[in-house]
């Protein structure tokens, strides 16, 4: 029986405070003439000191199962794609599936920075083609206004935060995720790169004065490489997937840069008005860009059933993935009645006790196990202790008790023949020779 992977569900969500070029203009040497004629972005979103990866993934993830009709204990695995989790461990993603209440949903994250929803998108798909999991979520989200230098007037105004996902599912109708195009040159690492904090150069005061923390990018070279690489992974998805170029309804790329977008639409010579873009409003924001941009431009009321889809994403690694997608959501799409609303309200609540609850019991669970062990009495602590000293490491030298150099050690006086004999004999007796 062979299955499909068709998105069911999309959601994205943004957080509310607009940063501006004008308000970047304030904080440091730049313009919003500079920002907007170089790069296309007139302003980006950036999160509020209570909103993180996590939250808007979980925000962005409701969504998506709500379009998809799914409730969350249905879901087989959550994928997050971030290159700004909450935690280096534990993953986001499994602070989605608990918030979620998607109690039967393996979690991880995914690290292939802007390409990295498409490469989720290509291992969900590999997972319900494979008959391993019948529905996944997956998630680009990014925090990056907290790994950008405020100083770095080549990075800053570039990026911004939020979170888009999608809901796939497996069907045996054809369509769906027609193909996928994964790849890596892992020789541009430095162009892009947060240099400290992971175990090659881990956080310490002096990388924290040094702003090794924050992203660095050489913008000229990931410039060439995105046009070198963007037509190219399009057109090598819309092969795999047996169709023409011409066949592409939409394209949705990543959207870093206005002129990266319009140099890859002429490569691939697609009209204007079948490229969707937005970074005006929301700048860079990496592995979220592609699936924000892919629900406002259903929002938009740009795809409809049975169209082709491109997607394609690039990044630091360096990365890249492009994906083809047949829609099969009859469209317009209708919103959900108010009595579902409700009915989610509550699935979120219970979630949300259901957690509680779990922490409670592990807490009283450890207690309890604590009360069941036995307790050790004097006498039985007496007996525990060693028998005798633990032999010192033999350096030839007695340890030092003020701190200062150690002394050299007295030599041994040697123990009268006779005794040494008697030693010996007792030593064979025990080793049973
Ligand atoms: N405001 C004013 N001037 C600036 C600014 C700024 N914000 N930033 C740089 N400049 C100056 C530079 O200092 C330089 O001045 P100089 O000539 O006196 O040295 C001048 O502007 C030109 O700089 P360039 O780097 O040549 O500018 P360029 O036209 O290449 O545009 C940009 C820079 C926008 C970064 C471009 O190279 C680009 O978009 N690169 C791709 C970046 C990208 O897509 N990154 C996303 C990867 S996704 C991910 O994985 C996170």
């Amino acid at each position: 029986m062979a299955f499909y992977a068709h998105i069911v569900g999309w959601g994205k969500y943004v957080p509310e405070r607009v940063v501006t070029n004008h308000d970047l203009a304030e904080i440091m040497d730049t313009s919003d003439e500079w920002i907007k004629s170089r790069t296309g972005i007139s302003e980006r979103r950036f999160a509020g000191e209570d909103e993180s990866t996590a939250t808007m993934s979980i925000e962005a993830a409701k969504l998506a199962l709500d379009r998809a009709r799914v409730a969350p204990s249905a879901v087989d695995m959550i994928i997050v794609a971030t290159i700004t989790p909450d935690y280096s461990m534990p993953s986001t993603a499994a602070l989605v599936q608990d918030a979620l209440g998607a109690t039967h949903a393996a979690a991880f994250d995914l690290n292939a920075a802007c390409a990295g929803f498409i490469y989720g998108m290509s291992m969900a798909t590999s997972m319900i083609r494979a008959g391993a999991a019948k529905i996944v979520l997956v998630i680009g989200a990014e925090t990056l206004s907290r790994i950008l230098d405020v100083q770095d007037r080549t990075t800053y105004p570039l990026f911004g935060d939020g979170a888009g996902a999608v809901v796939l599912k497996a069907d045996q109708t054809p369509g769906g995720v027609l193909s996928t195009v994964l790849g890596a040159d892992g020789s541009g690492a430095e162009h892009l790169i947060v240099p400290a904090g992971g175990s090659k150069q881990p956080a310490s005061q002096e990388t924290i004065d040094q702003r090794l923390h924050f992203m660095r990018m050489n913008g000229r070279e990931v410039y060439r490489f995105a046009t070198r690489v963007m037509g190219k992974a399009a057109k090598q998805a819309c092969e795999r997937a047996g169709i023409d170029v011409d066949e592409i309804s939409l394209f949705v790329p990543h959207q870093a840069n206005i002129r990266i977008i319009q140099s890859a639409s002429k490569q691939l010579k697609i009209d204007e008005d079948k490229v969707f873009t937005n970074l005006d409003k929301y700048g860079n924001t990496s592995a979220a860009s592609i699936p924000i941009a892919f629900c406002e431009a259903i929002q938009e009321g740009k795809v409809n059933t049975r169209d082709r889809i491109v997607m394609v994403g690039f990044g630091a690694g360096l990365t890249w993935g492009a994906t083809v997608v047949e829609w099969g959501v009859p469209m317009p799409y209708r919103r959900r009645q108010w009595w579902y609303r409700v009915w989610r309200w509550f699935v979120y609540r219970w979630a949300r006790i259901r957690s509680t609850g779990a922490r409670l019991s592990r807490k009283l669970e450890n207690r309890f196990d604590r009360d069941k062990q036995p307790v050790i009495g004097p006498e039985e602590k007496e007996k525990e202790k060693p028998k005798s000293k633990p032999k010192e490491l033999d350096t030839g030298q007695t340890p030092s008790t003020n701190g200062s150099k150690p002394e050299p050690a007295e030599t041994p006086t040697p123990l009268p023949a006779e005794t040494e004999e008697k030693v010996l004999e007792k030593e064979q007796h025990t080793n049973g020779n």
